[in-house]
């Protein structure tokens, strides 16, 4: 088993510059070269590359260090985790579903393209995050930890995971939730791939000891929530400029959000509270945690 990465990072910015570059070249290297069906593989590397703040694989790597991991495990996690996000962002534009003209700065995939390309597109980049953690990688993740890597994201993004929270999410449009059903929705849609970001994280590394990994899980739904109901404050307060994808979309839709249903300020104090539990979490990690530690915190003051 790898030993840990020394401290390399002084800073949060400087930890979230390394990861940015580091799945940008990752996600180039897997989208570059393929035979280029219809504009299939254009259209993934359009939906996948330079684009979006990388927060899931931010998340792995964090995770990584905090469990004694060598980053070089963490890669092949962080860019299904990344593929699988890309997915997500193409099908909920779509007509169908939130009905969104802009993505990450840029036309979303179905305006550049067509509808079919979107949906193979989400199909394709789900199906590609699969095969990258099924590979055995230049880290040598044994086949054991791969497969529980495998079905951990499986379980996370799919009909008990994040598609569940987006069946919840369609259906609650024009309704009232109340908070514990909004939480849930939020807890699926968000929060299970934000888990499962932290989950294969802590698995790229030496096995942890139970009262750990069950600190890492709390973690997890503490700032995946508390990173849903950002997302929901910054659809208020940010603007499409800053965004890079339009500002109000929820409340043209009637959605249920935390905005929406506790007002703007009570929002922003939850997801206040929950970073600082997410944070008390993790009172039993050392200097490892830190990554994850500032980042609970980034996730509820970015702009963006
Ligand atoms: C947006 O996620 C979708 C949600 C689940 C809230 P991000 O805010 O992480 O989007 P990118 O990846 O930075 O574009
Ligand atoms: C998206 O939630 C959750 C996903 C699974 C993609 P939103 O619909 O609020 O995400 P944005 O605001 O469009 O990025
Ligand atoms: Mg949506
Ligand atoms: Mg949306
Ligand atoms: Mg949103």
């Amino acid at each position: 088993m790898t030993t840990a990465t020394p401290a390399r990072f002084d800073s949060l910015e400087s930890f979230i510059t390394h990861i940015q570059q580091r799945v940008e070249n990752g996600l180039g290297e897997l989208l570059t070269g393929q035979h280029d069906f219809g504009h299939l593989q254009q259209a993934m590397a359009y939906a996948s590359l330079n684009g979006g703040k990388r927060v899931r694989p931010v998340l792995v790597y964090g995770a990584a260090l905090a469990a004694g991991a060598n980053l070089e495990r963490a890669d092949t996690p962080a860019l299904a985790v990344e593929l699988i996000h890309c997915y997500s962002l193409v099908h909920d534009d779509l007509p169908a579903m939130d009905d969104d003209d802009l993505r990450r700065g840029k036309p979303t995939v179905h305006k550049a393209y067509d509808e079919a390309t979107a949906i193979l597109t989400g199909d394709s980049l789900l199906t590609l995050a699969f095969e990258v953690l099924a590979q055995a990688g230049p880290a040598t993740l044994s086949a054991d930890r791969r497969l529980n890597m495998v079905a951990s994201l499986a379980r996370a993004a799919g009909a008990q995971g994040m598609v569940a929270g987006q069946v919840l999410d369609f259906e609650a449009a024009g309704t009232a939730l109340d908070l514990e059903q909004l939480k849930a929705m939020h807890a699926l849609k968000t929060g299970a791939l934000i888990a499962a970001s932290v989950e294969l994280g802590a698995l790229a590394g030496p096995v942890l000891q139970a009262g750990k990994h069950s600190a890492l899980r709390h973690y997890a739904e503490c700032v995946g929530l508390a990173f849903q109901i950002q997302d929901d404050v910054l659809d208020v307060v940010s603007d499409t400029a800053i965004l890079g994808k339009p500002q109000g979309s929820d409340q043209s839709r009637n959605k249920p959000t935390y905005t929406s249903l506790l007002g703007l300020e009570a929002a922003r104090d939850q997801a206040r509270a929950l970073a600082d539990q997410g944070i008390d979490a993790l009172a039993d990690f050392g200097g490892e945690a830190d990554m994850l530690r500032r980042l609970a915190r980034y996730i509820v003051e970015r702009v963006h």
